[in-house]
């Protein structure tokens, strides 16, 4: 509880409120967007994570004899003159009573009531179920090798976020505080949920809309949105720890080819490495990189390596004597470099809280995309730290930030953040207009504007295929839509059918790897057998297919947040039976997929919300609103699309270098239906120049005649595809088909479609 009000100034959008010892400052972003921070002092500072800016917005701010009322056209806040605490209304019906803030010398929190049968999502990376009513999490980037489980916690990545939902409406908290921060989300005291930190700011934004879809574009106003990823990037990619001597990578990329096995993107685990010294090659497991690349790039692969933080203590290695010299790695209050064992053994780590250690971390990568390296992937960057009790680096470790230094306790959970905004530096540097790719182990909130983010070390469990779900989905509410777990688990030994349905859910996850662990059973797609290779290309095959639609989603999450991966809820949050599910997805609004995550189970229940739908396999349509039984043998994971869908389809390709041929696929159902495409060169930059299109493709059917219009929303990049097929799926009584007005003849596919081709 915070002292009674004193005064209170406004100036632009911010209102102070003074107390005898803190001052709680109100600034408004949005409509719908307050940040609250309360401080001894002055203003506390935002993080690195928040990138919005102030614009002109109308509030109003009166004085009441017991509160302040500060109000938007969405929200009031109301502050209680004796003890600030808060209340909110929200335009839509929201109201949250009992917001009690604390600010002491080594405890902050902010705590909410908790509303009648509220949900909790968000919080990034965190095992467990979807809803995290009644847990308590720590954010504080860790590497976590023992097994995941349910309470494992922290793991390697942050994301101070939640959202408070239920079905009177919903607000996001975004804590914009990089120390080790707590959220008991109702766990320790069932009628409040809490968040707060022993250091740092009590700073954060309350985020208020009238849908999650609001929250989330609220959310990623304040932190920012992901630059379109290449195409080559939402392939199917293969790694392992590692693949070595240059004669293996060779090979396997061939065995992808000659197999038939669609595959984009090959990994270079740290063995690439002379001696675990990054930036360096062995020359003789990789005698001729550049002839490598070569052989890989005519074969249609793009080539990730690994680069870790940590630069081994060397007197003969250029990085780290330069970095010695020039006095780039972290210290301790001394000035003494901070040694701790990594892979290489005792290393020194850059301290990428300065923009000169950037760039120079930048630079070191030249010779590495200028060669041909496509993609660079970060890991160990939590930092992990073998041989220090905390398994990072001390919390009184100094950063130097460029001028105003703190300690590690303050700069540790974003570390990863500052290492991969050098990396997307380098790549924009040395790659000019092509877009990057970045993957990274530990995240903070706004990792979304520079990496992708895989959940670190699983294994090859079968609960780790039904963890992967909800974090999964968690993630996407985040901010994050470039998000996937370790295809067919990291540790321990893969079984076939294990894989087999790890597979089949992983190729609809955002971000599409599979990855080994050193020692255990090989698991590349021919692995297990003639059986699973089977399956898994014809689900590696469907991904290929999707790709336009998901590449869609990208787009729509460049634009607005929203994830590409999705809870069942987020599309229908008037429909209680989804509050909970975490074991089925949405791939955007129109897949729904139910994974099989048990052995020896080909058969599960299903929950298709209202509408109709279509099931992928058969074409037997189902009315939504309820539960089926589901049959699933070994080659089928349950499917669905929603009827009236409109899905931009690929013939698959062995790469996505061989070109991705779009064809737009009408699910039947409904009677009207649109869907708006984006088209772009997928590849350069040149989209934020504003060179693509964007196409309205409308569906209308009346009796037997099916209208079909496509019209330019926007047309900037003419060497887009010229015309489209379209398909209509269960299309066979259709006899009369016009296209932007004129009767066209339709071709017949099989028995269960037909087609015709449109010009927009
Ligand atoms: C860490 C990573 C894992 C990688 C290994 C070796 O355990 O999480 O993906 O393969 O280090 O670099």
């Amino acid at each position: 509880m915070l002292d009674k009000i004193e005064t209170y100034r406004v100036t632009g959008n911010m209102v102070a409120l003074e107390t005898k010892n803190v001052n709680v400052y109100i600034e408004i972003f949005d409509e719908g967007i307050i940040n609250i921070d309360v401080a001894f002092g002055s203003k506390d500072p935002y993080s690195q994570a928040v990138v919005i800016k102030n614009k002109d917005i109308a509030f109003d701010v009166s004085e009441k004899d017991d509160c302040m009322c500060i109000s938007t056209g969405l929200l009031r806040l109301k502050v209680h003159k004796d003890n600030c605490n808060m209340e909110i209304e929200g335009r839509y019906g929201l109201k949250l009573d009992d917001i009690e803030l604390t600010l002491e010398e080594s405890k902050r929190s902010c705590a909410i009531k908790i509303r009648e049968d509220e949900c909790f999502y968000g919080l990034g990376e965190k095992t467990g179920f979807l809803n995290k009513r009644g847990a308590k999490y720590t954010m504080w980037n860790t590497d976590c090798y023992e097994p995941h489980t349910e309470s494992t916690d922290p793991l390697y990545a942050s994301f101070p976020f939640f959202i408070g939902f239920n079905r009177y409406g919903c607000y996001g908290i975004y804590f914009d505080n990089t120390f080790r921060t707590y959220f008991d989300m109702g766990k320790s005291d069932s009628s409040k949920v809490e968040f707060g930190a022993e250091k740092g700011p009590l700073s954060f934004f309350f985020i208020y809309g009238q849908t999650m879809k609001d929250i989330i574009k609220g959310y990623t106003d304040i932190t920012g949105r992901i630059d379109l990823p290449p195409i080559w990037a939402l392939g199917y990619h293969q790694s392992k720890y590692s693949y070595y001597p240059q004669s293996e990578v060779e090979q396997l990329a061939k065995t992808f080819r000659e197999k038939g096995i669609p595959c984009d993107a090959i990994y270079l685990d740290i063995h690439y490495m002379d001696g675990y010294r990054v930036f360096t090659f062995d020359k003789e497991r990789f005698p001729d990189v550049k002839a490598m690349l070569k052989r890989l790039k005519e074969m249609g692969f793009k080539m990730v390596t690994i680069i870790d933080p940590g630069v081994k203590v060397d007197g003969n290695y250029s990085v780290f004597k330069e970095g010695l010299e020039n006095r780039y790695f972290v210290t301790d209050s001394n000035g003494l470099p901070f040694v701790g064992r990594v892979w290489p053994g005792p290393s020194c780590f850059p301290d990428f809280s300065r923009s000169d250690v950037r760039k120079w971390w930048a630079e070191k990568h030249r010779e590495f995309i200028e060669m041909g390296i496509d993609g660079i992937w970060n890991d160990m960057n939590e930092p992990a730290v073998m041989d220090t009790p905390s398994k990072t680096m001390p919390e009184d470790m100094i950063h130097l930030n460029d001028g105003q230094p703190i300690t590690h306790a303050q700069f540790h959970n974003v570390y990863a953040l500052n290492m991969a905004m050098a990396t997307k530096d380098a790549m924009l540097r040395f790659r000019p207009n092509q877009r990057p790719f970045i993957l990274t182990r530990a995240a903070f909130s706004g990792i979304q504007r520079y990496a992708a983010v895989w959940t670190g070390d699983n294994r090859s469990h079968w609960d780790h295929v039904k963890l992967s779900i909800p974090m999964l989905l968690n993630m996407g509410l985040s901010g994050e839509p470039f998000c996937g777990a370790d295809i067919g688990g990291f540790e321990d030994d893969c079984s076939e059918e294990l894989f087999i349905r790890w597979i089949q859910v992983g190729v609809f996850y955002p971000f599409c790897r599979n990855h080994n662990a050193l020692g255990k059973r090989e698991q590349e797609p021919w692995a297990f057998g003639e059986r699973a290779q089977k399956i898994a290309t014809q689900f590696i095959k469907l991904r290929y297919k999707l790709l336009p639609y998901i590449y869609n989603l990208f787009y729509e999450s460049h634009k607005n947040g929203m994830p590409v991966l999705r809870p069942l809820v987020l599309e229908y949050p008037g429909d209680e039976k989804t509050y909970f599910m975490f074991d089925e997805f949405m791939l955007g609004d129109s897949i729904l997929g139910a994974p099989i995550y048990e052995p020896g189970k080909t058969i599960r229940a299903v929950y298709l919300p209202e509408g109709n739908w279509i099931d992928w396999w058969t074409g037997k349509e189902y009315e939504g609103g309820k539960y089926y039984l589901v049959e699933a043998p070994l080659d089928k994971m349950p499917l669905f699309v929603k009827a009236g869908a409109i899905i931009p389809m690929a013939e698959p390709v062995s790469c996505t270098a061989d070109g991705i041929k779009v064809k737009f696929h009408v699910f039947p159902g409904v009677a009207q239906a649109e869907y708006v495409y984006y088209e772009d060169d997928m590849i350069t930059e040149n989209y934020k120049n504003g060179k693509y299109n964007l196409y309205r493709i409308k569906y209308r059917k009346d009796m037997d005649t099916v209208k079909i219009e496509m019209e330019k929303l926007y047309y900037e990049y003419p060497e887009g595809q010229k015309g489209f097929r379209v398909v209509f799926e269960g299309g066979e009584g259709i006899e009369k088909i016009l296209v932007n007005g004129q009767q066209v003849n339709p071709h017949v596919i099989d028995e269960t479609a037909v087609a015709i081709y449109v010009e927009p």
